[in-house]
């Protein structure tokens, strides 16, 4: 592919505005042994929220929280509950990709402003995306401290040991009926991202439930986004569940990837992280339909993971339930051999496990 994507480097960070930062932060540490990084609170000088860093290899989570009611953290966690408010991207230069984005005409977030510390300065700017969620540029290449200026180190002797999550894989977004070919045009449009793949309700249904997808993605792979919007089924679909509990749009689910998915649910599973069940009957089948695979088939089956093949190798998959009392936001765990795709072959049996939880939920 000829270099015309908006230059990004990679994923920066993954912001969520939560109920209570301090008890999340917690619950990334045990559950899914992410290491203490920064800290930013009324110890630093914040008047309105409080951000906790975590960081596990290359991938980063921000968790904020309200400290009074007229804080926009507040306003937003009030709307949507806990979920992702901000996906930042690691940029060379901040203020062009500000310029060209919003010249082409993305919403401003934060026109570009240079926040600077004795570790050296980060300039930073975003732009809205889907629903009320914001990419942030974070150009952070004059910069030597932990995390950005305006953090401090967050000291801990909390350490448990990590579960073996490398990098963020892809982010996929929910938003509106008929709203996905807007999305998806957005990011071709003002970001120069192709699309990847496309799916429609006639790869993707159930007795129930459909859905459309295309995914779209930057000239080097490492953002990946795939855009969601419900199809016409018999009854109301996942994706509509989210959006009537997010109340619009937004991002449904963060791939964390992992070169053994196997020790990875394992330790995850140990910790109390609950995933997605899939029937036994699944098991029964899906050799014939991936072929020969590396891993032990009854290993998979006790840790319930998914396998899926493309043209260019298969994938082992697993997505926990929603990560907090709403029914929106969840994890999808991922192992590539060699496949570029997201796991089609899975969707089925995944939408009727999803449709098993919704029945039990009332929200089907
Ligand atoms: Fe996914």
């Amino acid at each position: 592919m000829n270099q015309k994507s908006l230059p990004i480097i990679g994923t920066d960070y993954v912001e969520f505005y939560v109920g209570n930062a301090k008890q999340a932060a917690h619950f990334y540490q045990s559950a899914f042994g992410f290491k203490p990084l920064a800290y930013a609170g009324l110890e630093t000088g914040r008047k309105d929220s409080t951000s906790y860093v975590l960081r596990q290899d290359k991938i980063t989570f921000v968790l904020t929280a309200a400290l009074n009611p007229k804080s926009l953290v507040a306003e937003h966690q009030k709307l949507h509950g806990d979920g992702v408010k901000i996906i930042a991207l690691w940029v060379d230069d901040a203020t062009k990709s500000y310029q060209e984005t919003t010249s082409k005409g993305a919403k401003s977030y934060q026109e570009p402003k240079v926040i600077s510390d004795t570790d050296g300065e980060v300039v930073t700017a975003g732009v809205y995306t889907y629903g009320e969620t914001v990419h942030m540029f974070i150009e952070r290449k004059n910069y030597n401290g932990i995390f950005l200026p305006g953090y401090v180190k967050w000291q801990t002797d909390y350490n448990p040991e990590n579960t073996g999550l490398l990098f963020v894989d892809h982010i996929v977004g929910n938003v509106g009926w008929g709203e996905m070919d807007k999305v998806a045009d957005y990011y071709h449009n003002i970001f120069g991202f192709e699309q990847l793949i496309s799916f429609d309700d006639k790869d993707i249904s159930t007795q129930y439930t459909a859905l459309k997808s295309k995914v779209m993605t930057n000239d080097n792979f490492r953002i990946k986004f795939p855009i969601n919007e419900p199809a016409k089924g018999l009854k109301k679909s996942q994706i509509e569940e989210f959006l009537d509990f997010y109340m619009g749009a937004g991002p449904q689910h963060v791939a964390l990837a992992t070169n053994n998915i196997i020790a990875t649910i394992n330790s995850l599973r140990s910790r109390g992280v609950d995933f997605l069940d899939v029937p036994d009957s699944y098991y029964d089948t899906v050799i014939d339909r991936v072929g020969v695979i590396e891993e032990d088939l009854e290993i998979l089956k006790a840790h319930r993971i998914l396998i899926d093949r493309d043209e260019e190798g298969y994938l082992l998959q697993l997505f926990t339930k929603p990560m907090q009392d709403r029914p929106t936001f969840f994890f999808e765990i991922i192992q590539r051999k060699g496949a570029k795709s997201f796991g089609k072959g899975n969707f089925k049996a995944l939408f009727e496990s999803i449709e098993l939880e919704q029945g039990k939920r009332g929200t089907l």
